[in-house]
């Protein structure tokens, strides 16, 4: 089994799709371990998207978690990291998540796109630490 890192993002959350995304986590068989609706400091947005630093769209990145409250997850499961990054679709919600997808049915730009899933184990591991430190 393993555990993933999920966030409903400020969009996602805004447009009133924390209930469609759990159900669908839950759908497919994976175990809620933790879920807190919050607002994100700009230090934990900022380490969580460290990887990204250097693109020209991470300053807005910043912002736009920042921007309003989020619900953070810890999801559990065998292959828990792809099957919330298969519910989730691909990057770019038009030109890369598919009909059917968490992207693919509720969002249109990249930046908006409704959720964030761990995309390693190494991914969720340093994320779990950053959101949720006392798991
Ligand atoms: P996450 O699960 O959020 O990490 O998405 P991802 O793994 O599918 O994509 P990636 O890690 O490459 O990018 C992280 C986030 O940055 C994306 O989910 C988008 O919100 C945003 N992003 C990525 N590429 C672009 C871009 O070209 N322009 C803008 N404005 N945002 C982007
Ligand atoms: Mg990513």
């Amino acid at each position: 089994t393993e555990r993933s890192l999920v966030l409903i993002k400020p969009d996602g959350v805004a447009r009133g799709f924390v209930g469609e995304v759990i159900a669908r986590i839950e759908r497919k068989g994976l175990a809620l371990v933790a879920m807190e609706h919050r607002l994100t400091t700009v230090a934990v947005a900022k380490e969580h998207y460290a990887e990204h630093a250097e693109r020209p769209f991470y300053g807005s990145l910043v912002d736009f978690i920042t921007g309003g409250p989020l619900v953070a997850l810890v999801i559990e499961g065998p292959r828990a990291i792809a099957a919330f990054r298969q519910l989730a679709g691909g990057t770019d919600p038009v030109e890369k998540a598919a009909p059917g997808t968490i992207r693919g049915d509720f969002a249109l730009e990249v930046q908006f796109n409704i959720v964030h899933g761990s995309d390693s184990a190494e991914s969720a591991a340093r994320e779990i630490g950053l959101w949720f430190p006392n798991l």
